[in-house]
């Protein structure tokens, strides 16, 4: 007689998670599949006690939300090349016991930029240079992109740019900057819908313009982009194409994905 499987447990741990989007992506996947299993919402402040508990319960994986993608990676037995590199880990693969770290943040970014263009030799500008910004400058660089970082703190522009290989600034660019992709990888324009990371002029000089921000869906840089005819990517799609790849490394078969974009898309009633 076969063992029995019994139901696989999933979960995101952050702080906050009561908004999280990741629950209603990943449970429609299982379910679509008819996958025995269940995701839920777990919000933790307690890390150490929480990954014990992952142990003891054989908690098959996780995603990993603010503000514990850094500080999840002493509590792991192995974390990835990639993960090392961004130095965060936003996914938990749970195999017989031993919990692995990885980050699929990259991927989600690179994959919502590839429905529209190929990335290899392309200019690419990213405003920010916290843990988004790291994940995304990691996947363009690897993709073949050159990229400028801009930040708020230039120190931190400089840090990253250091790391990757790429030109940075403050958020004053340098003259004659050239530049396809625009990217927003700060929170600016989160909850707000006037606040916009840079000015108009800079927004002329891109091709497509990407922002990490989804509340709105419609961020005012992505409006005026809009305006101006460029091509628009909202922080869905990288938001959604990471859960993808998350999904894929747990189960080992191919995501649903417009299964996951339509639950996302309700639940954020778009
Ligand atoms: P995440 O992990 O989501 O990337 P983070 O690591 O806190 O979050 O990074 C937030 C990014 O948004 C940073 O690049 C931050 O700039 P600083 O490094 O100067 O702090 C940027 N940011 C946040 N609020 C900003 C604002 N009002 N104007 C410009 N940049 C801002």
């Amino acid at each position: 007689m076969g063992k029995r499987q019994g139901i696989g447990l999933y979960g995101i741990i952050g702080h906050p998670v009561g908004h999280s989007l990741s629950p209603h992506m990943h449970n429609a996947a299982f379910r679509a599949l008819g996958i025995p299993a269940f995701y839920a919402p777990f919000d933790v402040t307690d890390l150490e006690g929480a990954m014990s508990g992952v142990r003891a319960l054989g908690i098959k994986g996780l995603s990993v939300t603010v503000p514990h993608k850094e500080a999840i990676i002493k509590y792991l037995d192995l974390v990835d090349k990639v993960a090392r590199k961004i130095g965060a880990v936003n996914t938990v693969i749970n195999r017989d016991g031993t919990l692995s770290g990885t980050n699929t943040d990259w991927i989600g970014a690179v994959k919502a930029l590839k429905e529209h263009l190929s990335l290899k030799g392309k200019k690419a500008l990213v405003i920010g240079a916290g843990g988004s910004a790291k994940a995304i400058v990691m996947g363009l660089v690897e993709e073949g992109a050159r990229v400028h970082i801009a930040n708020r703190t230039q120190e931190k522009a400089e840090q990253l740019g250091e790391q990757f290989g790429c030109s940075c600034s403050g958020l004053d660019l340098p003259s004659g900057l050239e530049f396809d992709i625009l990217i927003n990888a700060t929170t600016v324009g989160m909850g707000e819908e006037d606040a916009m990371p840079v000015e108009e002029d800079v927004i002329r000089g891109a091709d497509l313009v990407m922002d990490i921000v989804y509340s709105p869906l419609e961020t005012r840089l992505l409006r005026v982009a809009r305006g101006l005819g460029k091509v628009t990517v909202n922080g869905l799609k990288m938001l959604l194409y990471q859960a993808v790849a998350q999904f894929e490394l747990w189960t080992g078969v191919d995501a649903p994905i417009e299964v996951m974009e339509n639950a996302l898309k309700e639940a954020v009633g778009a």
